[in-house]
């Protein structure tokens, strides 16, 4: 079985479960944290890539100012506990984030949380990403971090689906290399980093 469907079979296991699961209140400080990133405008159009089973965009129809939510999954059992929770709030699609069904130049934000190492074409899902944002549009990842190489070594072997653990060198490489400017970084809720960067072109 291939990495992709590992983790469809991983997360379509896990939804029922997911948001009792016992480091949700770390998951949610995370979430509170890409918040630091976006702007206080109204109705700005955001991508919430890997949603789960929403918590992410849930936050956010709380604490922003009517904003016009999207979501994609692979794993069909978490979106379907998504859509359960957000009643029609959000527009939720079933789509790979190497694969995303949006035109060119969508979004004022693309953000993912939590979901970055699970990607099994990290390069292809961030030239997606980033091909879906407006220029100047910002692109937010949140991921889980260790603080050592070795660790995040050890973790890739005994996460299911995991695919890569990225340093905070290896995120500000990628952003730059993919084509972003003004890349902040900042440790959230101790072994989760979050990486932004603005659209070049
Ligand atoms: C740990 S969960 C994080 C969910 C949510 N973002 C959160 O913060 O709670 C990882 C999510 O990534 C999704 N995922 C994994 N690979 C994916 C891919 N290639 N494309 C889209 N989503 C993917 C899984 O289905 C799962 O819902």
């Amino acid at each position: 079985m291939d990495k992709k469907q590992r983790n469809i079979k991983f997360f379509d296991s896990w939804a029922g479960s997911y948001d009792k699961f016992v480091f949700g209140f770390w998951l949610r400080s995370m979430h509170s944290d890409v918040l630091k990133f976006i702007a206080k405008k109204q109705k700005l159009k955001i991508l919430d890539v890997s949603c789960g089973t929403g918590e992410m965009l849930l936050l956010m129809l709380r604490r922003l100012n009517k904003p016009d939510i999207y979501g994609v999954d692979i794993s069909r059992n978490m979106l379907d506990i998504a859509k359960r929770k957000l009643k029609g709030k959000s527009k939720l699609k079933y789509a790979d984030v190497a694969l995303l069904p949006f035109k060119n130049n969508t979004f004022d934000y693309v953000i993912t949380t939590e979901s970055f190492h699970h990607y099994h074409n990290q390069k292809k899902s961030l030239m997606e990403m980033k091909r879906v944002l407006k220029k100047n549009g910002r692109l937010i990842i949140a991921d889980v971090n260790f603080f050592f190489d070795i660790v995040h070594r050890i973790f890739e072997i005994l996460e299911p689906g995991c695919v890569r653990v990225n340093s905070r060198k290896d995120f500000i490489n990628m952003f730059k290399k993919t084509g972003f400017k003004d890349i902040k970084q900042i440790r959230s809720s101790v072994f989760g980093v979050i990486t932004a960067g603005i659209k070049i072109s």
